[in-house]
């Protein structure tokens, strides 16, 4: 079958054998007749550049589950196949407070730990409690706390030493049910809200939504992966050096030696902001994020990332790394 409709960058290659799985315990009996899988859940953040020989299994696990609550808190499991946003939109219905920042974020649960998704001052290790996953090896579900996952920036052990070795099947949040820790600091959402007194956590939402409409393209229009990139750390020393050759850089301090430059800005001075090659290109509102404007194939568009890489390593000196997994 096609894998068109199965992930966000609309990228059309084909998948010998594909399944989609229900239960657990279907996911069970299939891995312990073929280990190497190709698991697929919400396809937000891969470009598929070829045919996939592998067994492709679509991961379904449905369902959210409150599980307790103690004083201000309150865990929720989200099985590892719900939506990212519909899951984010039912907390808020129901008042639960730490995902309001991360509105609109495409992808399905399950996924959402393995790079940390975060935006507007909030990643999921600010309110993962601890997750479950299935070993492929063995056939064992094993739990693993937020230490055991090593969260960093659009980065968790899932991506690295474990990667390929389980499947999370759910996650637990752990939310706040009044008095929530809202985070508006995000320049962008300071100005949305600038005329509310006391912002809800659906203000926020809302604010997060809007933002994110107007400068990121909407993948069931315009195939795209998110930020294509990572954004840069750099040390002081060369920052100082480009600050004095472009005043206007705009940056984020980290630390007294690192400096995160956001990766937009460098691609932008490129001169690829808006920039189409067939249909590949880069979006016109966020230099971030490459998409397919209808047939371009994953090949094209990672030619195009590659071109970038080059073109801002020659310019500024800078190496960018591709944050979307190169299938
Ligand atoms: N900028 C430009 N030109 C551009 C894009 C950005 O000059 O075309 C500069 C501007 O100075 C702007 C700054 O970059 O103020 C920051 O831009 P933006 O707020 O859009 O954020 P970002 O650093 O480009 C990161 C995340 C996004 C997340 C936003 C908001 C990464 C790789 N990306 O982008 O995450 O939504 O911050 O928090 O860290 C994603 O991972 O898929 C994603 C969209």
């Amino acid at each position: 079958i096609s894998l068109k409709s199965y992930n966000t960058f609309g990228i059309d290659v084909l998948a010998k054998r594909f399944i989609e799985v229900n239960s657990i315990q279907e996911l069970k009996e299939i891995i312990s007749k073929e280990k190497d899988i190709f698991l697929l859940g919400g396809g937000s953040n891969m470009l598929l550049t070829s045919n996939i020989n592998k067994l492709v299994v679509h991961l379904n696990l449905k369902g959210i589950i409150v599980n307790d609550t103690i004083e201000n808190s309150v865990f929720v499991t989200a099985e590892a196949g719900e939506d990212w946003h519909e899951f984010v939109l039912w907390c808020i219905s129901l008042n639960y407070g730490g995902l309001e920042n991360l509105s609109l974020i495409p992808g399905n649960v399950g996924t959402s730990p393995i790079q940390n998704i975060g935006a507007y001052g909030v990643e999921i290790k600010d309110t993962f409690y601890q997750l479950e996953a299935l070993e492929i090896e063995t056939g064992k579900i094993k739990t693993f706390k937020k230490e055991d996952c090593n969260f960093g920036y659009r980065n968790s052990v899932f991506k690295n030493e474990l990667k390929g070795k389980f499947i999370i099947v759910n996650v637990t949040f752990k939310l706040t049910k009044e008095n929530h820790n809202t985070n508006t600091s995000y320049g962008a959402i300071t100005a949305f809200l600038s005329s509310i007194k006391n912002p809800t956590i659906k203000d926020i939402s809302n604010a997060v939504i809007s933002i994110r409409e107007s400068k990121l393209p909407d993948p069931k229009e315009i195939g795209n992966s998110g930020s294509f990139f990572k954004n840069p750390i750099i040390n002081l020393k060369s920052f100082n050096k480009l600050q004095e050759k472009y005043p206007d850089i705009p940056f984020y301090k980290i630390s007294n030696n690192k400096i995160k430059i956001p990766a937009g800005w460098l691609i932008e001075q490129c001169g690829f902001k808006g920039k189409r090659f067939g249909d590949a290109g880069v979006h016109k509102n966020q230099a971030l994020v490459l998409v397919n404007y209808n047939n371009a194939t994953g090949k094209e568009i990672y030619e195009l990332a590659q071109n970038i890489q080059q073109t801002v390593k020659e310019t500024f000196g800078i190496p960018l790394e591709i944050e979307v997994n190169i299938i």
